[in-house]
């Protein structure tokens, strides 16, 4: 592939690599998170001191506030948009039940999922994702009332006609595309161009009622994917209906939260090839680079979705009357959840030690990721050049080279803020157990989660494939 390139061309590629932290990176501060925080700072205090670290908080307002913004932004008079809270971002007990309080709609991604929402009293789900079962796909047949599944191949539609057939039921049904700015994600669904066929397919199957399209793109810090997949479906959707047309369009999640994680310069690409060509020294984080970090430049949820609802008049409405449906998981949940941690050791003034390993995040992300720590017990606007470890017999168990704290001492209170997207689940019993989850209601109390309203294996045959032959 790099043959094929000339050496000019390779050269000009580099520099603009050299370019990048000026384009979609800047640097500066964090502020409205850690304001966020600050402001919250005697509460979370009092959770530490009544409940002890390391602990999960979830803050029931803060979700309820962002569940808020996200709906405002794509309010719309003309015509129906139904929001779908993705499961899989953050499928605590609490959480699901504050997003169903609040009205919006489930997005499941598995038998667990799909029983979780039921359980919960959902009455709009969507059910995507590949490999589902038999066992899962006749659950959701035998809630077909509430459930609309996004079939992933034609294999499953034919497999879910054949359930269906069985079971004596019919099930509201979409497809699930890709496209080809989809990159990895080409595993999920059918690439765009066999859409006729699936279109044709699904005439055959009588007990399916095709009635709309998926598509889902992960970490948009702007609307341009959205715009982009609109535009390309635009054209064929309208070349190929079901017998009804097409009712929904479910544009999925991935709606980057602003104010979230930030790069380190010295990972960026830039910094990456500077290191290589001797510039600066190697190493995590090299000597010769200041421990500031850089923002990614993240469109507001509100501009972002009028992008998505001019591309989807444009593409889609100014032919048919088609709804749209939203998948958000991390844009709601992240900024509800924080994790305390206690400071159990300082060695020196460069390195402490907290209780909380990140055995709690899942793996070694804060080696590559910056995430503000803030010292609620001795906060500061400045940060100081401190290196937090966790408790874990691994010198990878880092949650950041820097503090937002005037001092840190044993026994102070420290904040990873934001952490609800794709941590608790990912969470591992690693040396150390996963901590327990404290909820903070919207008047202020504070009560322990009940570890037995977690997900868990109550339901061992949802989590297991068929057997040998059926599928
Ligand atoms: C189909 C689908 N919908 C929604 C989501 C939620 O994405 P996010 O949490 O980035 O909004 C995902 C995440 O992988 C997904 O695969």
């Amino acid at each position: 592939m790099i043959e094929t390139h000339s050496k000019e061309e390779l050269l000009g590629r580099i520099g603009a690599l050299l370019e990048q932290d000026s384009c979609d990176l800047h640097t500066g501060e964090l502020h409205s998170l850690i304001r966020d925080v600050l402001d919250n700072q005697a509460t979370y205090l009092r959770a530490a001191e009544k409940f002890g670290t390391p602990q999960y908080l979830f803050d029931e307002a803060r979700l309820f506030q962002q569940i808020s913004r996200f709906q405002k932004a794509f309010n719309n008079s003309e015509y129906p948009v139904h929001t779908h809270y993705a499961f899989k971002a953050n499928p605590s007990l609490c959480v699901v039940r504050a997003v169903h309080k609040a009205g919006i709609n489930a997005d499941v991604s598995s038998g667990l999922e799909l029983d979780l929402a039921l359980r919960c009293g959902f009455n709009r789900i969507v059910f995507s994702g590949p490999a589902k079962t038999d066992v899962e796909l006749r659950l959701a047949l035998q809630h077909s009332d509430r459930v609309t599944v996004h079939l992933d191949s034609f294999r499953e539609l034919d497999r879910l006609e054949i359930l269906a057939a069985e079971m004596d039921r019919t099930i509201d049904v979409g497809i699930r595309l890709n496209t080809k700015g989809h990159g990895l994600w080409t595993k999920f669904g059918i690439p765009l161009d066999t859409l006729p066929d699936l279109v044709q397919r699904a005439r055959t199957a009588s007990h399916l009622m095709l009635r709309g399209i998926q598509f889902h793109l992960s970490w948009n810090r702007n609307s341009e994917g959205y715009v982009r997949t609109l535009c390309d479906l635009g054209k064929v959707l309208r070349t190929v209906a079901p017998p009804n047309g097409w009712r929904f369009i479910d544009v999925g999640g991935g709606y980057y939260p602003e104010d979230d994680e930030a790069a380190y310069p010295w990972l960026t690409g830039r910094g990456l090839l500077l290191s290589q060509a001797g510039v600066t020294s190697a190493g995590s984080p090299p000597e010769d680079w200041d421990l500031r970090y850089l923002l990614h430049a993240v469109q507001p949820i509100e501009t972002m979705a009028q992008d998505i609802f001019d591309a989807f008049d444009k593409h889609i409405r100014s032919w048919c009357d088609a709804e749209l449906w939203l998948e958000p998981g991390r844009y709601l949940v992240n900024p509800a959840v924080h994790l305390l941690l206690g400071v159990v050791d300082v060695k020196h003034s460069e390195i402490a030690i907290t209780d909380g390993g990140t055995n709690l995040l899942g793996w070694e992300r804060l080696e590559a990721e910056h995430c503000p720590l803030i010292n609620l017990s001795r906060p500061a606007e400045t940060q100081r050049r401190t290196s937090v470890y966790g408790s874990l017999c691994t010198p990878h168990d880092l949650w950041g080279y820097t503090c937002y704290a005037s001092d840190i001492r044993e026994g102070d209170v420290l904040v990873v803020p934001a952490q609800g997207a794709y941590v608790q689940t990912l969470a591992q019993r690693f040396i150390k157990p996963i901590c327990q989850t404290i909820g903070l209601n919207s008047q202020g109390d504070l009560r322990r989660i009940n570890e037995e309203e977690s997900v868990d294996d109550r339901y061992p045959e949802l989590g297991r494939t068929s057997a040998p032959g059926t599928l």
